[in-house]
């Protein structure tokens, strides 16, 4: 399939799960917004249709709750056979809630970059005029995250459930999950196993200790406060920090196109930088790893959330080629395979290839990475990276995650970031 034929089919399978009033993540998986897959499906669509791209964008901050917060899934037209249904969030009626049902939790703040690259590909009136309608609700979010998430003030935020990485079952969560001891979640029944095979979603332990902590939040009224004082899972996520430190950035520079001020945002911006070169960095590991701060330990796993380091602009050069020597290029790590990135170490012992976040490619994984290494000096590397995805993609379809020894597909299909970023990468190689 040439490039052509790709990205129109990148856009028709985005056009196919268009349901009106945003696009859905996956044909059948996911029928309702995800809060960063609607930012990834923007940065594709604003190549070919950049009002479809704002679109998406706006329909998922109608959904921002009055303390800020922009929830993780928004359930526009009410429930469907997706489960976590709405009810059983208990999200409704709270007085710092929203207006739309949705999820108690947030998802990284890739919407602001994807604000902001639109800004970017299209600064005319009606690009400036969708800016600024945005950029209160954005600054409103991130602010949200600096305080609610970091009362502190330590400059990095920290999560309260898997699902709040987009990483739901990465087996860096081994640890926190394991803190919980014994749990006891609300009555639930599955259905991610539907369209997909059992083996290529979380396992059953991991899936009722998520459970269990929704349980837990939605007792507590989903009260910010309470959460940061008592949530058993508290962990400052690489992944997480390093897509707000790069959309803190972006945030400034919308600020300024808009002459807006913005110091509140570059001292977020410069603490933020700061901590997480101090805090993240594993000396002894070569890598930037997660902490636990209700055990104060490091995840044992090695994924490849180090490399969003790149992607923040916060590592230094040395840190930089300890990354790139000793993990990406390194075989049996996260060379060798015929497909790249692997999202956990092929050496690493909870490394499965088809199963999730523990080990399949993903495309937006590449995505980030690749455009770390390009700003990192690396571009070699990054255009590996990319011409891995395309390649995946022509092979295999648009699918949620690829196998990295043979690119076969796993997970849910018609998987709407695949595509466009896919369209992202076709337009805008040196993007990444
Ligand atoms: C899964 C992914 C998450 C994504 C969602 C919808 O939960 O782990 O990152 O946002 O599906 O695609």
């Amino acid at each position: 399939m040439n490039d052509r034929d790709l990205a129109a089919a990148a856009l028709a399978l985005l056009h196919g799960n268009d349901v009106g009033a945003f696009i859905k993540p996956a044909r059948l998986q996911y029928p309702h917004q995800w809060n960063w897959d609607a930012a990834f499906i923007a940065i594709g669509l604003r190549h070919v249709d950049v009002n479809l791209a704002r679109r998406e964008l706006s329909a998922l901050l109608r959904a921002q709750w009055r303390s800020g917060m922009v929830p993780h899934i928004v359930y526009h037209a009410g429930p469907s056979d997706y489960f976590p249904t709405p009810d059983f969030w208990r999200t409704s009626g709270r007085p710092h809630g929203g207006a739309i049902p949705s999820s108690g939790l947030t998802q990284p703040p890739m919407a602001t970059t994807a604000v902001r690259l639109l800004l970017d590909a299209s600064d005319d009136d009606d690009g400036i005029a969708f800016a600024r309608e945005l950029f209160p609700q954005l600054l409103a979010w991130h602010r949200w995250l600096h305080t609610a998430r970091d009362p502190d003030g330590t400059g990095l935020v920290a999560i309260v459930h898997p699902w709040e990485s987009g990483t739901d079952n990465a087996p860096r969560w081994r640890g926190p999950l394991a803190g919980l001891g014994e749990v006891d979640p609300p009555a639930y029944a599955r259905r991610d196993q539907r369209h997909v095979p059992e083996d290529e979603r979380p396992v059953a332990d991991d899936y009722a200790r998520f459970m269990h902590l929704i349980g837990l939040y939605r007792g507590w009224q989903w009260d910010d406060a309470t959460l940061w004082a008592r949530a058993p899972f508290l962990v400052v996520d690489v992944l997480f920090n390093a897509i707000l430190i790069r959309a803190d950035a972006d945030l400034a520079e919308i600020a300024s196109r808009l002459d807006q001020p913005h110091d509140e945002i570059d001292a977020w911006h410069s603490r933020g930088v700061r901590a997480f070169r101090e805090r993240l960095w594993d000396e002894e590991r070569g890598a930037f790893l997660d902490i636990d701060l209700r055990s104060g330990k490091r995840p044992a796993a090695d994924t490849w959330v180090t490399f969003t380091a790149l992607y923040a602009g916060v590592a230094d050069a040395r840190q930089a080629e300890r990354m790139v020597d000793e993990r990406l290029r390194a075989p049996g790590r996260y060379a060798g395979m015929r497909f790249g990135l692997p999202t956990v170490a092929l050496d690493d012992p909870s490394f499965e290839p088809r199963r999730y976040w523990c080990g399949p490619v993903w495309i937006n994984a590449n995505w980030l990475v690749a455009r770390g290494l390009r700003a990192a000096g690396y571009p070699e590397d990054a255009s590996r990276l990319a011409s891995h995805a395309l390649e995946l993609t022509r092979r295999a379809g648009f699918t949620e995650y690829y196998d990295p020894r043979d690119g076969s597909a796993c997970g849910a299909q018609g998987f709407s970031w695949s595509a466009a970023l896919v369209l992202d990468l076709l337009h805008d190689p040196d993007g990444v």
